[in-house]
């Protein structure tokens, strides 16, 4: 199988950026932590700060990986751009947060790509991608 792990804004930081919340490990210790838990997986990482290249990464997707797990990053709360993004390819995009955004400041309550995903895991921090990445090798 081939996945996609796709980060928005922000995600670079990760280890940097409120270490309170998102914990202390880098972004590379991350995608390290996942390509070891599933040495059957063939997986590519991506991460981008600008919406243009997470939808053009999207779409080229779509013949390429048999799924993407998305972490959005705050474009999760209004970019319709990538939700449209989304519906435009054939293949399953599971949306993962590392924090809980249900119990943050209230403008993240509201996830506008999350009903056009499989599924949405939040809060579980780097767990919520290993489920997600089981969640999609079962439904395959
Ligand atoms: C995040 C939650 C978003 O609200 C925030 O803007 C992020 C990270 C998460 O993984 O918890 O950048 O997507």
């Amino acid at each position: 199988m081939k996945i996609l792990i796709l980060h928005g804004p922000n995600l670079n930081m990760l280890g940097k950026r409120e270490i309170d919340i998102y914990g202390s490990d880098s972004q590379d210790d991350l995608f390290n932590y996942i390509s070891n838990s599933f040495l059957n997986i063939d997986f590519s990482f991506y991460q981008s700060n600008h919406e243009g290249e997470l939808i053009d990464k999207i779409h080229d997707s779509a013949d390429v990986f048999d799924a993407i797990v998305l972490n959005p990053g705050a474009l999760s709360h209004y970019s319709y751009a990538i939700r449209d993004a989304v519906v435009s390819v054939n293949i399953p995009v599971a949306e993962v947060h590392l924090s809980d955004v249900e119990n943050r400041e209230d403008f993240r309550k509201k996830l506008v790509i999350s009903d056009v995903c499989s599924f949405t895991i939040i809060g579980k921090g780097k767990l919520g991608y290993i489920e997600s990445i089981n969640k999609l090798q079962d439904n395959k």
